[in-house]
């Protein structure tokens, strides 16, 4: 059967060869959910405890990219497959790459073979090895991806799959892949249907209630607050903060800025001392560029009576503020202004 197909292929490839290259945008179609997995929650504020932690993790996360894209290149420059025994070759050569494998899938779609990239995913599942477990849910991904175009229907041939991966790999990872695809693919009924079982299933995970906040806001869809309600009831303590402000960057970058102001406003009310929450606050308005409301804010923040090392981050980030506007005048102000604060905390 197989060998039946490469024999095929084999035949039809002087005429798809030229378009090969073309059809390689499957690949990264393909795979684009799990690479982009951790970019939807807005994860770009760190509490300093974690800060040495997501460094790492974002870091190797771009190392990750980057091998990719090389793994990427290399693949188009001489690893193409062009029968039976060159595909066997790679696979061998490389059984727990999914990349190798999603390669393969994507080559047999470019033929329109649904059946033969079903029956690679089927075999990239046996093959990988289970402590892969990156290299597996990406071919998962890939299935899924696949059954959402081809399958039929396509939500049933998808469910089916999720549940079998579901048996296989971290639960919350599975479904936040599976998020990834209805959201990049705007199906609305659906995304909205996985959240609503995904906040209940995983009601203790920051992440997931920020892609329902996060959801709803970019359908300009009511309801946030009373999400963010349930959320807190549900979410532990130690986690509050951090989800309360990822929820008001998330106003700001795609909702009801004002909404996201009253959040930071209320933590600062309770936690005044929390100069990386003031540095995110000024960072989400700085962004918006409202020079009057972005100087309020700075004012304000340099007024607190915070230990020395902190009034300096503050009165650091506002002469670098002034600077990025280019204007001195107002610089040579922040830094009197600081010289003033000097003077009276030594007096
Ligand atoms: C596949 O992965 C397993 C587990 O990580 C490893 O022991 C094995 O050497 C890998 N195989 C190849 C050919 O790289």
């Amino acid at each position: 059967m197989t060998q039946r197909i490469f024999m095929h292929w084999r035949r039809r490839l002087r005429i798809f060869i030229p378009i090969l290259w073309c059809r390689f945008y499957h690949i990264s179609l393909l795979i684009v959910d799990v690479v982009n997995q951790d970019s939807g929650g807005a994860t770009d504020f760190d509490t300093s405890d974690d800060k040495n932690k997501k460094h790492a993790a974002k870091k190797a996360k771009r190392l990750r990219e980057q091998e990719i894209r090389a793994a990427e290149e290399r693949l188009l420059e001489k690893d193409i497959p062009r029968d039976e025994d060159e595909f066997e070759k790679l696979v061998r050569s490389s059984p727990n790459s999914s990349f190798v494998w999603i390669k393969c899938m994507a080559f047999v779609l470019s033929f329109a073979d649904v059946e033969k990239a079903r029956s690679i995913a089927e075999r990239a599942l046996r093959t990988i090895n289970v402590r892969e477990e990156l290299e597996k849910l990406n071919v998962w991904v890939a299935y899924f991806n696949l059954e959402n175009k081809y399958g039929k229907p396509p939500e049933e041939a998808v469910g089916k799959v999720f549940q079998r991966a579901l048996q296989y790999c971290d639960p919350k990872k599975v479904h936040l892949a599976l998020l990834g695809m209805y959201e990049r693919t705007e199906q609305h009924k659906p995304t909205d249907e996985l959240l609503n079982k995904m906040v209940k299933k995983f009601k203790h995970s920051s992440k997931v209630w920020l892609r329902r906040i996060q959801w709803l806001l970019k359908q300009n869809q009511d309801g946030v607050q009373s999400v963010v309600n349930r959320a807190l009831l549900s979410l532990p303590p130690h986690k509050h903060i951090n989800f309360i402000t990822q929820t008001a960057i998330l106003e700001f970058k795609c909702g009801v800025p004002d909404r996201g102001r009253s959040l930071f406003e209320k933590m600062l009310r309770e936690y005044p001392k929390r100069t990386d929450l003031w540095s995110v606050y000024l960072d989400q308005e700085i962004r918006l560029g409202d020079a009057d409301v972005i100087r309020a804010l700075f004012e304000r923040a340099i007024t607190l009576s915070l230990p020395p090392k902190k009034m300096k981050f503050l009165f650091k980030k506002y002469l670098e503020y002034e600077k990025s506007l280019g204007d001195y005048e107002r610089m040579e102000a922040v830094k009197r202004k600081a010289m003033e604060y000097v003077a009276s905390s030594l007096a």
